[in-house]
């Protein structure tokens, strides 16, 4: 089976390959370093896939981006193409229930079902088709994927969509690959896996390196370098500035509040948002999430780097900016970090919830 070869990227004439990639799609894109309610984000008619999207391009928007996220809406009943990618993709189900059916060409196709909260990813260049399972409801889902540097590094259509080879190291059509099984790695607080039916059945480890009572799970899905974490932080409390390189695109499950994000030397710049907001830190810009609600705090990160198949050394992302990482320590904050959390606590009637802290100079 071929996919329609239709585009052929140009020499760089102010737009990369993959930004003349996202014109060919004419869908609607947002680019910006928030976005609010995905939930709600209008789609239109997805010509090359089927069903309904809208790309979301999230980070500085002068900043190529090296990954990119859509949401797509399959109509009840109906179903996306058949497809093959060379880029990783993470999914992650906003509402419905549907199933995949993922095979390799020639191999045997299986099937596997999810719904609203599930998570999965489907192994590299594998074939895989979506199907909205039922007669009444809409799905939709988010997907996370790396596309913008494999098509910006090959820049040949059928290389990313027709191409033949199999990723046999990562799957070779084993029957219970989407059953849901897994491997804990619980010094990393990661599960390694290929689907979850459930985001909110999966064990929470102790977080507190990041901040008072934060707990957190990693997730590896199909030997992806991208990976997934889902943290929580309790009501009132916050987590530690820190930073890395572009691409790592946050999603917030439950929670309302803010961001402070800057570069270093530069003022703290403040994005709000609430359920289903998303955003992404820009290249190595400083990140610091608030809540203010009366609930924890929630979020999903789709990140373009993980632990098991590293692409930077992930531990120095959590080691201090005094031991030359990059991770702030409560005691070497900027003071007006801790003064304007409580000051929007007040507003909201939520108890402050934060250590004392004794400011390093
Ligand atoms: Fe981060």
């Amino acid at each position: 089976m071929q996919q329609e070869r239709a585009f052929e990227p140009k020499p760089y004439e102010g737009k990369t390959s993959f930004d003349q990639f996202l014109d060919w799609e004419e869908l609607p894109v947002t680019k910006n370093f928030v976005v609010g309610d995905i939930r709600k984000l209008e789609v239109a008619p997805w010509r090359r896939r089927g069903g309904l999207a809208h790309y979301i391009i999230l980070g500085h928007p002068k900043e190529p981006p090296n990954s990119a996220a859509y949401v797509c809406e399959i109509p009840p009943g109906q179903s996306l193409k058949p497809q093959k990618q060379m880029f990783e993709e993470m999914i992650y189900v906003l509402k419905g229930r549907g199933a995949t059916t993922v095979w390799l060409e020639g191999g045997k196709k299986q099937t596997f079902e999810w719904q609203e909260r599930s998570m999965f990813s489907v192994p590299l260049n594998a074939w895989h088709q979506h199907f909205n399972g039922q007669g009444g409801e809409t799905v939709r889902y988010i997907g996370y994927t790396n596309m913008p540097m494999v098509f910006n590094i090959y820049h040949n259509y059928d290389f990313v969509f027709n191409n033949s080879y199999q990723f046999l190291d990562r799957y070779h059509g084993e029957e219970d690959y989407f059953s849901g099984k897994g491997v804990a790695v619980d010094a990393r607080r990661v599960w390694d896996t290929s689907f979850i039916a459930d985001i909110e059945k999966l064990n929470f480890h102790d977080w507190t390196r990041k901040g008072p009572g934060a707990t957190n799970v990693e997730l590896e899905f199909c030997d992806n370098i991208i990976s997934a974490h889902i943290t929580r932080s309790p009501v009132g409390a916050y987590k530690k500035a820190h930073r890395h390189g572009l691409g790592a695109d946050i999603l917030v499950i439950e929670g309302k509040g803010y961001s402070l994000m800057w570069l270093e030397g530069t003022p703290l710049e403040r994005y709000d948002w609430g359920e289903f907001s998303m955003f992404s830190p820009p290249h190595m810009w400083f990140h610091q999430h608030f809540n203010t609600a009366k609930e924890p705090l929630k979020m999903l990160a789709f990140k373009p780097f993980g632990q098991k198949y590293q692409v930077m050394d992930y531990d120095r992302l959590f080691e201090s900016t005094k031991g030359g990482g990059h991770l702030i320590e409560l005691e070497d904050e900027d003071p007006k970090v801790r003064q304007m959390f409580q000051e929007e606590l007040v507003k909201e009637g939520v108890p402050f919830n934060m250590p004392p802290v004794k400011y390093r100079r």
